[in-house]
């Protein structure tokens, strides 16, 4: 059993991410950034994700969508290194790689796990410094940190500590930044300003993003494209605008029209919209 407090993110965060030359010529060229191609991914070597090809470019932000159990974030640590394949290959900046997270990190790729990366008993200034980032760069993303420099992180609002963890992510100046569930348990109008924050590393610096969100309806808009996962494949890909009207119909399959109207998976796709959520809670 992988046990979700092993992941490597605070060690990963104390790495300096230089962009390598590979780095450089797939932002300039025309190679994704990050491919997966017939993907196998799982636990005690039994795959819960399988055949999965993906791809991530620079400068493009990548919903990766589906109901609760269809494998994303299982997708997700395949893909930054912290869970081995068990079949097929991940090509990251032009070179099929099984390292690790940490040596991905200095390759300048940015993993923003489920469980929020933080040192609750270290204050946000120090926070920020054992993040080895520009801390100015993390105060001009999220102005709301700065009256908040010498406050525990522990003592931080959900949103506040979701900002620093983007913010020491994002200052670090990845090429390519991985993020599960950013906007967790977080009331609409931080989720929005944490998208944005990551829409804008997109178009600004060309960063490649593949964001796992339940916020179906706040990610699409600020997304190109969209993978749709169900039962560890996907069903569904393609640009936003071919996506969106076709969502009910992947996240229930075949079972469409045979099940009572409200199921997991039409919980979990509404899960966190306005409509339903109707919460302040992390603000
Ligand atoms: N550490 C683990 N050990 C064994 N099985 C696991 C482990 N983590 C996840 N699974 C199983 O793998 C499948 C996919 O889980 P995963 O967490 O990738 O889904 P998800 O799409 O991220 O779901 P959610 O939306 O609820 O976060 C599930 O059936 C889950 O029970
Ligand atoms: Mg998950």
């Amino acid at each position: 059993m992988i046990n979700k407090s092993s992941y490597h993110s605070l060690e990963f965060s104390k790495m300096p991410m230089p962009k390598s030359r590979d780095i450089e010529s797939a932002v300039k060229g025309d190679s994704p950034l990050l491919a997966a191609s017939g993907l196998a991914a799982g636990y005690h070597g039994h795959p819960v994700v399988r055949d999965l090809d993906l791809v991530v470019r620079a400068g493009e932000v990548v919903a990766l969508l589906g109901p609760n159990g269809a494998g994303k974030t299982t997708t997700l640590l395949a893909l930054a290194g912290e869970l081995p394949p068990l079949a097929g290959t991940v090509t990251f900046a032009g070179t099929a790689t099984r390292s690790p997270l940490h040596a991905r990190a200095r390759h300048g790729l940015a993993f923003v796990p489920e469980e929020r990366s933080i040192f609750p008993q270290l204050t946000t200034a120090e926070n920020i410094r054992v993040g080895r980032c520009d801390p100015r760069l993390v105060l001009e993303l999220f102005p709301e940190l700065v009256p908040l420099m010498s406050r525990k992180a522990g003592l931080l609002s959900g949103g506040e500590q979701q900002m620093l963890t983007l913010g020491r992510a994002l200052a670090r100046r990845p090429a390519l930044l991985l993020a599960d569930e950013l906007s967790l348990g977080l009331a609409p109008l931080i989720v929005t300003r944490l998208l944005e924050a990551v829409r804008a590393a997109a178009d600004r610096d060309g960063v490649g993003v593949l964001l796992v969100e339940q916020h179906v309806r706040r990610v699409l808009p600020m997304s190109d494209r969209a993978y749709v996962m169900r039962g560890g494949r996907v069903v569904l890909q393609g640009l936003v605008a071919d996506v969106a009207g076709r969502l009910e119909e992947a996240y229930l399959g075949e079972e469409l029209g045979q099940r009572p109207a409200q199921t997991d998976a039409t919980r979990s796709m509404n899960a966190g919209t306005p409509e339903s959520s109707g919460t302040n809670a992390g603000q």
